[in-house]
């Protein structure tokens, strides 16, 4: 290289600067979809406890997974944590994410490793929750709603809300679950009679619920955790784990194939395995039960030992085949009708 006067002026420049501003700092980028708050919670934990930056973006399951999807091949994030297990499962299986086996799977609940056998160890089980719903005890004062087929009553109409399987992970669940509840070509029938009394179909799934805390509507159809943290912060809202029984998430996360922080990808994986970090949520009103068995449960979270849940066919619902079956019927049959 010829020393010319620009490259010795370079050079005296970078002498000048701090050494932290020539190295590289070290960040991740994450893709987030559990609640906005404990997004942020979780992420200023880890950048307190390892000095890794995060770059966080909050996105509903099914529209994370779609974005991995479109990413393939160029991926820029780095961990898709949290969301619902189904689509986790369907980006393992199309190889979208990446094979790790952490050494903190020994401490996990069976459910959370179980997740990680189905997928090949492409996915791993971070916490669990019921599906339910919550109504606002100011507009429903008489006969609550304790079943499924309660919220058909014709006096619901227009005050019921749910997600968008599509975008959400909470109402893929929904789906799945009346499926294995009632079998398919009666859940679709029970899902074009429920349209009646749906004002909205949102995008994220713990939408209808703050909806309902609020009083624009009076029933939203949600993880049942998420309508406890509204009675935490103060509404209206009673959480109702319906009669018939009821289907549930093992909140996941997955190493993204290919992600331009493969390093620091997998010290988040270890760390937010851990109990400790683990113990993050409750303190951002985030009632799920953590997969770390040493992680202390939140007194508040619903008890899954004392709700009726079905035997949830994971590896089935979480199948491409399936999943994209199951929502183009919702599309053809349910998206598709005239409110
Ligand atoms: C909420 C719940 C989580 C769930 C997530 C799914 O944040 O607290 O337990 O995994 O919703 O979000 P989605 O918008 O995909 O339904």
């Amino acid at each position: 290289m010829m020393i010319n006067r620009f490259t010795l002026l370079a050079a005296t420049a970078m002498a000048l600067l701090p050494a932290t501003t020539i190295a590289q700092a070290k960040e991740l980028v994450l893709y987030c979809t559990v609640g906005e708050e404990w997004c942020r919670a979780q992420s200023e934990a880890f950048t307190r406890d390892t000095g890794i930056n995060v770059l966080m973006t909050r996105k509903s399951s099914g529209e994370t997974y779609a974005q991995i999807k479109a990413e393939e091949g160029q991926p820029r994030g780095d961990v898709w944590w949290g969301g619902t297990g189904d689509p986790h499962l369907q980006a393992a299986q199309e190889g979208l994410t990446e094979e790790y086996r952490s050494p903190l799977l020994a401490e996990l609940q069976p459910w959370a490793v179980s997740q990680a056998e189905t997928s090949g160890y492409r996915t791993v089980g971070i916490y669990a929750g019921a599906l339910g719903f919550g109504y606002n005890s100011t507009m429903v004062t008489e006969n609550a709603p304790a079943c499924w087929k309660d919220l058909l009553d014709a006096r619901y109409k227009d005050d019921i809300q749910v997600a968008n399987p599509n975008s959400s992970g909470t109402s893929y669940t929904m789906l799945a679950t009346l499926v294995q509840l009632m079998g398919e070509d009666e859940a679709f029938a029970y899902l074009k009679e429920l349209h009646a009394n749906i004002n909205q179909y949102t995008k994220s799934g713990s939408a209808p619920i703050r909806a309902a805390a609020t009083g624009e509507s009076a029933i939203g159809i949600v993880f049942m955790h998420d309508a406890v943290t509204q009675t935490v912060e103060g509404a209206p809202i009673v959480t109702v784990a319906p009669c018939e029984g009821t289907g549930y998430e093992v909140g996941s996360m997955s190493l993204i194939k290919g992600g331009p922080n493969p390093e620091e990808a997998k010290i988040w994986y270890d760390w937010a395995l851990s109990a400790k970090a683990q113990e993050v949520g409750a303190t951002a009103k985030s009632f799920q039960v953590p997969s770390n068995m040493k992680a202390a449960t939140p007194p508040q979270a619903p008890k899954l030992s004392e709700i009726k849940l079905i035997d949830y066919d994971f590896a089935k619902y979480g199948s491409s085949e399936v999943r994209n079956a199951l929502l183009a019927r919702w599309d053809a049959e349910i998206g598709a009708l005239p409110k």
